[in-house]
């Protein structure tokens, strides 16, 4: 898909060589200085009550006089005129007109505010959206839309800020792609190995150095905690380390770490069966990582990124780690292993002691974590937990710059009491309240010398019922924070 912007007042319109225009119109009525033939068809479109102001409400005419484009769609955006508004509108307008046969599509907002950075990336994210079908596993899946071009119209003043966004919007809209091609993915076809493979071929695409170690390599190392997880599979494990430097050798990279349990059964702790199949996205975070490095790379960030992605199935079977068995972490720590479904903090910790051999300016963990997180939050907002107040606020702030929300919960010490075990350091389980809180706190054990924050995407990272399917969250969020960091 293109992307461009195209510098024309609405008087501009009528010339626009696309093969459809979508007015996106802010407000509660129609504004002044629409060209006449938008004017006069949108009037009595109005009065037919054929349009209405009703955000995502769309009207279609085909050849309009005056308009050069054979398509005119309009469509309503409500009152408040936020680039979150533009977003909804326009992926409604090209709901409308994706399965038509619009190849070339102009989008003119109005009754917006000075067009900026966002309006553009909110326009990437609203097409790329709209416009994503899986279909690696669906040969009957409905043939690709036509729709090849998107240009957005704007004011000379705004086409600078408005191109970035677009720039921006690319790389976000690639990354996310990604990480739902990866997740959405049945967990036979989804394994370790294809995320590795995945990750080794974005390496080579992009210019990422991406190393995989195996195993043996793994119990070299001593990660008794992710081996346990990994044991009841025949599966390969894989732990994958991706890294992009943008940035001279001697600056402290971020390190991405994503959990990525290509299926998680439960383990010995079996789950139930409804809704195990949704359990493939466990390696939503994994997914969300390597997304990110993807965007990250096409925006050739001048910033040293690491992303860690330890990856197995939890399975039960005659190998099976069993509920109280200890195992030793990377880190030294033991852990009795109470519960087999929480494997999640088991890959992890192993995973964020690892990453301390970076040096790391800051490590950010990405994980379908706890149910307990879709409980407190739903599907809006991902739970954020740092210790540091600082990194917490860029992570915040980021979610809401890329309209890809957190919001911070706690972890105060008296979470870590629920932690304790008479047979190991620490039990991989808390009581059943605050649970999102207490697997935070286990990971804080492992990251005592590190900036270091965690987000828990078990509410965002895919959807449920009709809609199933990964969302590619927080590819946005991150790609941001490190567009923050990279003085962008
Ligand atoms: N992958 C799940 C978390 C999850 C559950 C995400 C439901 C999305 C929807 C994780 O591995 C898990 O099973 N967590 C347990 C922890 C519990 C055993 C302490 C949970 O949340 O039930
Ligand atoms: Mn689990
Ligand atoms: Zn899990």
């Amino acid at each position: 898909m293109d992307f461009k912007t195209q510098v024309a007042g609405t008087a501009g319109w009528g010339a626009t060589s696309a093969d459809a225009l979508l007015v996106v119109l802010a407000g509660a009525s129609l504004p002044p200085g629409l060209p006449k033939a938008v004017a006069a068809v949108l009037e009595s479109a109005v009065e037919a009550g054929d349009f209405v102001f009703k955000p995502g409400h769309v009207f279609y005419a085909h050849r309009v006089q005056g308009l050069k484009a054979a398509r005119l769609a309009v469509v309503a955006a409500g009152e408040t005129a936020s680039a979150k508004a533009l977003r909804k509108a326009v992926a409604a307008g090209v709901a409308a007109l994706k399965n038509g046969g619009t190849k070339d599509l102009a989008i003119a907002a109005v009754g917006f505010e000075a067009l900026d950075a966002t309006h553009g990336e909110a326009v990437v994210a609203a097409v790329a959206e709209t416009l994503y079908l899986y279909r690696a596993t669906k040969p009957s899946a409905p043939a690709a839309a036509k729709l090849a071009s998107v240009t957005l119209v704007c004011a000379k003043a705004e086409a600078e800020a408005v191109d970035e966004g677009l720039r921006i919007g690319r790389a976000v809209a690639a990354g996310v792609e990604l990480a739902r091609e990866c997740a959405n993915r049945p967990g036979n076809h989804c394994t370790p190995t294809y995320l590795a493979q995945t990750a080794k071929s974005l390496g080579k695409e992009h210019g990422l150095k991406v190393e995989v170690l195996e195993r043996k390599d793994v119990e070299k190392l001593g990660m008794g905690a992710f081996l346990a997880v990994a044991q009841g599979s025949d599966e390969p494990l894989k732990f994958i380390v991706a890294r992009w430097q943008g940035a001279a050798k001697t600056e402290a990279p971020v390190v991405l770490v994503g959990k990525g349990i290509t299926f998680d059964s439960g383990g010995i702790s079996l789950k139930p069966g409804a809704e195990m199949d949704e359990m493939k996205f466990d390696m939503g975070g994994a997914a969300s990582v390597l997304g990110t490095m993807r965007a990250v790379a096409e925006l050739g960030l001048k910033l040293n990124v690491v992303a860690v992605v330890p990856a197995c199935e939890n399975l039960p079977s005659g190998r099976a780690v069993k509920p109280g068995d200890v195992v030793t972490s990377l880190s030294g720590q033991t852990i009795e292993i109470l519960n087999t479904d929480a494997e999640g903090r088991l890959i992890l910790c192993d995973a964020l002691t690892y990453a301390e051999r970076f040096k790391p300016a800051a490590i950010v963990d990405i994980a379908t974590l706890t149910g307990a997180c879709v409980i407190a939050l739903g599907h809006h907002r991902s739970g954020l937990f740092s210790p540091d107040d600082a990194l917490a606020a860029e992570l915040l702030a980021a979610g809401e710059a890329a309209a890809d929300p957190a919001w911070r919960l706690p972890l105060d010490e008296e979470y870590d009491e629920g932690l304790k075990s008479n047979f190991a350091d620490m039990g991989n389980v808390g009581p059943r309240a605050g649970g999102s809180i207490t697997a935070a706190m286990f990971l804080k054990r492992f990251t005592a010398k590190q900036r270091w924050a965690h987000l828990d995407i078990a509410g965002t990272a895919w959807k449920s019922g009709a809609a199933k399917g990964a969302t590619g969250r927080p590819v946005p969020l991150l790609t941001h924070f490190l567009l923050q960091r990279a003085g962008r």
